[in-house]
């Protein structure tokens, strides 16, 4: 997603910046290319070489370097991304762009510069929480500079707090988001997605045959019209997608909790295979096998999260998306399902075994609105989703 993104990546000096060189490899495996910045502290905790090679050009150290300077000027590699990252960013940093300085090749560009700025904070949690850092971040917030991070954790220094730099990924997601373009900008979207698995005893579920595929590619596709994507998904095999926030969860009853979570979304989509009962009788220990007995399980009907949603008064989505898995008379029982639901679309399809769509890369879905019955042809999973999130794109305006 973040194919021929320039990202200006100044690694400050911190020991998080060990990170920065993960978050360089994943920023070129998505497609980005890198310029990379040492700062003179930056260089005790990363070599220039190693830095350099990962990036795979070289690494710019110094302001007054008359050679690059022939090349490319601090101005203007200042401006030519599209990004410019900060990770580590430093409590010195933070001080110097709050307080507008420019004494070194790092606090230069991050003055010239007139692209937008993301900064990954690392620190020790006391100078994270000092007064001076917290009149800093503010200043910088209100100068329209973006944070990722800190997180809360231990720290290197032994202490236990917030100041732990923002893991590669979640940076990689921050960046995404933060160069992310098109119709979906500024509207945040739910999905959910994957079986769920309804406890038994402490060791055995019941489950179903979603892999989660379907759901993932509708987030991949809604992130890649930049929206906002919350992705609630219960223990699927298609791993989550890059750029959306995850929220894993087991049952039916914590994703819902989950979902309500999540709320207000601009738009909901409900593609996960949610099991329609629990047992109601589930064992905190595990059954035993005994001599000519089985055991008995008792059922209780699970919450319909699409339902609660689709029905809820204030601070309804605008727009409630509902799948629907069928054997036999697929279009009948939809239509009569996103009534009942109180969706505004169904999005059917047969799951019958012949037709390989349970797990398989394909999907033919028919799509079911208030405007009729739209069939569309089998295509895979990925071009179902690409199409749905146009379609909800157009829907929110
Ligand atoms: O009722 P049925 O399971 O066929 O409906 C399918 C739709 O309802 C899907 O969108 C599914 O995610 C949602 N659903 C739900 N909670 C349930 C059961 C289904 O959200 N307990």
């Amino acid at each position: 997603m973040l194919t021929s993104k320039h990202i200006l990546l100044i690694i400050g000096g911190g020991i998080a910046a060990y990170k920065a060189l993960d978050l360089i490899r994943k920023l070129r495996e998505r497609g980005a290319s890198v310029t990379p910045v040492l700062t003179r502290a930056g260089e005790e905790f990363v070599t220039p070489l190693s830095v350099g090679a990962l990036a795979g050009v070289a690494v710019h150290r110094d302001l007054f370097d008359l050679n690059k300077e022939a090349e490319m000027g601090h101005i203007q590699l200042s401006r030519s991304a599209d990004l410019v990252v900060v990770a580590p960013a430093t409590a010195d940093l933070m001080g110097k762009m709050a307080g507008g300085l420019a004494n070194d090749l790092a606090s230069t560009l991050l003055l010239a510069t007139d692209t937008p700025v993301l900064l990954a904070p690392a620190m020790n949690v006391r100078m994270w929480e000092h007064a001076a850092t917290v009149r800093n971040r503010a200043q910088l917030v209100a100068d329209g500079i973006g944070f990722v991070g800190p997180n809360e954790g231990n720290m290197a220094c032994g202490e236990y707090g917030p100041g732990r730099m923002a893991e590669p990924l979640e940076i990689v997601a921050a960046i995404e988001s933060a160069l992310a373009d098109g119709p979906l900008v500024g509207r945040r979207v739910l999905v959910t997605s994957g079986p769920t698995h309804e406890p038994i005893d402490p060791v055995r579920y019941i489950a179903n045959r979603s892999s989660g595929a379907q759901g993932a590619a509708i987030a991949t596709a809604l992130a890649a019209l930049g929206a906002e994507v919350v992705f609630v998904t219960g223990p699927a095999v298609v791993a989550p997608p890059d750029g959306v926030a995850v929220e894993r969860v087991e049952s039916a009853r914590e994703m819902e909790a989950a979902v309500k979570a999540s709320l207000p979304v601009d738009a909901a989509v409900f593609a996960a295979a949610v099991a329609d009962w629990r047992v109601k009788n589930a064992s905190m220990r595990k059954l035993k096998k005994t001599k000519g007995g089985l055991p008995v399980l008792e059922f209780a009907e699970n919450p319909d999260i699409l339902a609660g949603v689709a029905q809820m008064g204030e601070g309804r989505p605008a727009l409630v998306v509902g799948f629907a898995a069928e054997t036999d008379d697929v279009v009948a029982n939809a239509t009569a399902k996103r009534l009942r639901k109180g969706c505004d679309w169904i999005v059917a399809n047969d799951v019958s075994p012949e037709t390989g769509i349970m797990g398989g890369q394909e999907n033919a879905v028919v799509l079911i609105s208030d405007q009729g019955v739209e069939e569309w042809p089998r295509m895979a999973k990925v071009e179902v989703a690409r199409q749905l999130a146009a379609r909800i794109a157009a829907a929110l305006g």
